[in-house]
């Protein structure tokens, strides 16, 4: 890739450092690893260590048969899913061309490809075309769209499946553990309204981890559990 056109570089520093990341390391093996060291070097925006560790631990454990993902850069987490659950369809979206086509080419060279249909464009429209359910969706993508994309990733999550958010907390910035730089305060608005709308949904149960830039899981409560539902 000659050069990276990222519209989001102002919003990406890595992954903070939480006082349980020397925990929650990953085993990647080396293929995947390179994959991160080398979008790491070239300022590519990959899931960091904890995100990542979070990810396979929680999927080892929700065994999802069909993810999405919103934010495929160049395919390391949707590598690391296809991975942790061999069973699984996997459908990802990237709009930046250069990023899709890499990712299309570590899944290539994974032998992964036959299992993850790569989308390019913009999540907005390409949600729009989207059919059938998924038992998991992890949400990496603009974070200032997370609230806009929720009603439509709503209907996309099977009853009793997982919307997971990373990058909720902004390097601490939505929690006010760090001061907001003045050019992130619209998007820790954007993120806290995400924040504020999946939370207070009655049709999801949500927790907030304080895993990397922070992760959100929501669980689209089935019908079968209405009465776990809380009102108000
Ligand atoms: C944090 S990165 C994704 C990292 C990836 N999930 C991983 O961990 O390997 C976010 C990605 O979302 C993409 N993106 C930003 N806005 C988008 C949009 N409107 N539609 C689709 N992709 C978008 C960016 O180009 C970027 O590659």
């Amino acid at each position: 890739m000659k050069e990276i056109n990222y519209a989001h570089n102002d919003t990406f520093n890595g992954e903070r450092i939480t006082c349980t990341s020397k925990y929650n390391k990953p085993r990647l093996r080396e293929e995947l690893e390179e994959i991160r060291r080398s979008a790491s070097r070239r300022g590519i925006p990959v899931s960091g260590p904890e995100t990542l560790n979070f990810l396979r631990t929680f999927l080892l454990a929700a065994k999802p048969a069909n993810i999405l993902e919103i934010g495929t850069a160049v395919g390391l987490s949707a590598s690391l899913m296809a991975e942790t659950c061999p069973y699984a369809h996997i459908t990802t979206i990237e709009k930046n061309e250069a990023f899709y086509a890499e990712a299309l080419e570590n899944f290539r060279k994974l032998g992964i490809d036959d299992r993850i249909r790569a989308v390019c464009g913009d999540a907005a429209e390409a949600l729009g075309t989207l059919s059938g359910k998924y038992s998991l969706i992890f949400l990496d993508g603009a974070k200032a769209q997370y609230v806009k994309y929720l009603p439509a990733l709503k209907a996309l999550l099977d009853d009793g499946g997982a919307l997971v958010a990373d990058d909720v907390l902004l390097f601490g910035y939505v929690t006010g553990e760090e001061p907001t730089p003045p050019k992130r305060r619209m998007l820790v608005e954007h993120i806290k309204e995400y924040l504020a709308a999946v939370t207070s949904d009655s049709d999801f149960a949500t927790t907030v981890l304080n895993v990397g830039n922070g992760v959100s899981v929501s669980v689209k409560i089935s019908v079968a559990d209405t009465e776990n539902k809380i009102q108000g």
